[in-house]
C-alpha cells in the first residue's frame, strides 16, 4: 500500500490556544466594532487573518538567530542575507526595509509621481495604497477568468496581455513600470504562469517599460509552475525562481509570506540607478542599508527562512493543507475562488448569503458570522477592502468579495483545519436565515478595512 502523505517536519515547540463562548465572543466582536482587525488576539480561537508574520519558524531559523550580527554598519548578517537573495533572484542589489508596505514606499518613492498609471494584475490593497496616496492610477489588467470563482484554470493571477498591451499604446508616456504580483494575493492566491511572465517582460519590451514583482509569495507561484505548467516538471524550485525573475528588473518583498519570519521585508533589483536612488529614501525611512528596519538576528531567520521555503518539500506540506481546506468545502458544497489558492481558500460570499445585498458588505458580514460560531478569524478581502474610487468617492463594488481564510505556514494541523471547515459549513447551513449585514459607521480615506467602524443591521 502507498505511504499517505504527510508533513515534512516534526514540531518542536508549541504554543496554547484557547476556545470561549458565543456570549463572549458577541460581546468582543460589538466592542471591536463589527472589525475583526480590532480583536484581542488572546479572543480568538484559530487565527486565520492572515499568514504574514504568522509562520513558525525552523530550528535552522532559530538558530541563525543566536548568531546574528546587530552592527549598525557592514553586519555579517546583511551579507549573509543579501547573497541568499542574489542567488535565489539574481538580483545584486539589495535594499532591506522593516516589510513589504515599506519596500513599496522606497521603491515607489523613486519611481512614480504624481498622475502616473501602474498596470498590473489586481494590485495588493499597500500597493494600491502607495500608488493611489501618490495620486497616482493603479490599472488592474488581471484576466477576466479571475473573477469566476466556479472556473477552474490553472494560473487564474495571469495578467490579461492583450489588455495590457492595449492600456501601454495609449498610456506608456505615464507609465513608470509594470507590477506583477506572485501569487496574486488578491485575486485568490492564485499563480502566474511563466508563460505569461514572459509576455508581460515582452510587452514591457516593447514599450521600453521596466517590471516589478510584488514578490510576497514568489516560491509559492514557483510550486505551482512546478506541479501545474508543462515543461517545469523536472525543474528545482530554485531553478525557477532564478528563471521568474529573470523576467524583472527589480522586486518588492514582504518576507513575512515566503521567507517566514515575522518581520522584515526588502528591495531586490538589477538596476544600478534605481539602488542608487532607492538608498537615499532607504535611509531616511528604514534605516542605514545593511539593516533598515531589521536586526541582525532577523536577517539571519529571513535568508535561512528563503532558502527552506525554495525547496520544494517545504512548499508541498504547505500548499497541500491548503487543498486539504479545499476538499473539505468541497464536500460541503461551499463555493470559494476554484482552484484553491496558494496560501489561502477565498470564499465566494455572495454566492453564499445569497440575501445580503452587496451594499451591506457579505464577505464582512461572513467573516463576523464565522468568528460568532467558532472564534474562527478570517479577512474580508472584498468590497470594504476595496476602498473607494479615487474620484467619484463611490463604493467599488466591481470586484469580487471575499472571506479569505490564510492558512499560517507550518502553525496548525489538519485538526485545526477540520475545526474551521465544520464551523464554516454550520453558517453554510443557516445561510438562508442571514439576511442582514453591515454598514459603515466611520470609516478612513484609505485602506479603511483596517480601522472601518461597523453596525449590524
Ligand atoms: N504584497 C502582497 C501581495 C501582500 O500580500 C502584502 C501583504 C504586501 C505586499 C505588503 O507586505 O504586510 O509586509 O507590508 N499582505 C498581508 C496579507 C498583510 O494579509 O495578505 P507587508
Amino acid at each position: 500500500m502507498e505511504l499517505p502523505f504527510a508533513e515534512s517536519w516534526k514540531i518542536k515547540m508549541v504554543e496554547p490556544i484557547r476556545k470561549s463562548t458565543r456570549q463572549e465572543r458577541e460581546k468582543w466582536l460589538k466592542a471591536a466594532h463589527y472589525n475583526v482587525f480590532q480583536l484581542d488576539a488572546e479572543h480568538v480561537y484559530i487565527d486565520l487573518l492572515t499568514d504574514s508574520g504568522t509562520g513558525a519558524m525552523s530550528d535552522r531559523q532559530w538558530g541563525a538567530m543566536m548568531t546574528g550580527d546587530e552592527s549598525y554598519a557592514g553586519a555579517t548578517s546583511f551579507k549573509f542575507m543579501r547573497s541568499t537573495i542574489e542567488k535565489i533572484t539574481g538580483f545584486q542589489y539589495v535594499v532591506p526595509t522593516h516589510q513589504g508596505r515599506a519596500a513599496e514606499n522606497v521603491l515607489f518613492s523613486v519611481l512614480i509621481k504624481e498622475g502616473d498609471f501602474v498596470p498590473g494584475n489586481s494590485h495588493f490593497d499597500t500597493t494600491k495604497g502607495h500608488i493611489e496616496s501618490r495620486k497616482a492610477f493603479a490599472v488592474d489588467c488581471t484576466v477576466d477568468i479571475a473573477k469566476n470563482t466556479q472556473l477552474e484554470t490553472p494560473f487564474k493571477g495571469n495578467v490579461d496581455i492583450e489588455k495590457l498591451d492595449k492600456f501601454l499604446a495609449q498610456h506608456a508616456d505615464n507609465t513608470p513600470f509594470i507590477i506583477v504580483t506572485i501569487t496574486n494575493n488578491t485575486a485568490g492566491g492564485q499563480p502566474v504562469s511563466m508563460q505569461n511572465l514572459r509576455e508581460v517582460r515582452q510587452i514591457a519590451d516593447k514599450y521600453h517599460k521596466p517590471v516589478v514583482f510584488d514578490s510576497a509569495r514568489f516560491a509559492e507561484n514557483a510550486y505551482f509552475i512546478k506541479t501545474r505548467e508543462k515543461g517545469f516538471e523536472n525543474r528545482t524550485i530554485k531553478q525557477i525562481c532564478l528563471e521568474m525573475f529573470s523576467y524583472a528588473d527589480s522586486m518588492t518583498m514582504s518576507a513575512k509570506k515566503d521567507a517566514i519570519v515575522n518581520m522584515g521585508g526588502f528591495i531586490a533589483t538589477k538596476r544600478q540607478d534605481w539602488y542608487d536612488k532607492s538608498k537615499v529614501v532607504g535611509i531616511i525611512y528604514e534605516g542605514y542599508l545593511t539593516y533598515g528596519g531589521m536586526n541582525g538576528r532577523d536577517m539571519n531567520a529571513l535568508a535561512v527562512g528563503l532558502d527552506e521555503n525554495t525547496e520544494f518539500d517545504n512548499l508541498e506540506t504547505r500548499i497541500k493543507q491548503v487543498e486539504y481546506l479545499a476538499k473539505k468545502l468541497d464536500e460541503y458544497g461551499i463555493p470559494y475562488q476554484r482552484p484553491a489558492g496558494g496560501h489561502a481558500i477565498f470564499v465566494d460570499a455572495p454566492k453564499v448569503l445569497t440575501h445580503v445585498p452587496k451594499e451591506e458588505f457579505p464577505a464582512q458580514t461572513l467573516t463576523i458570522e464565522l468568528y460568532l460560531e467558532a472564534g474562527i478569524r478570517g479577512c474580508e478581502i472584498g468590497y470594504l477592502l476595496a476602498d473607494r474610487d479615487p474620484i467619484t468617492r463611490e463604493n467599488r463594488f466591481d470586484g469580487l468579495d471575499l472571506l479569505r481564510l490564510a492558512i499560517p505556514r507550518r502553525v496548525y494541523t489538519d485538526n485545526h483545519i477540520n475545526v474551521v471547515a465544520v464551523a464554516l459549513k454550520n453558517v453554510f447551513d443557516r445561510r438562508e436565515t442571514i439576511t442582514h449585514g453591515v454598514k459603515i459607521a466611520w470609516e478612513s480615506e484609505l485602506m479603511r478595512h483596517f480601522t472601518v467602524k461597523l453596525e449590524r443591521l
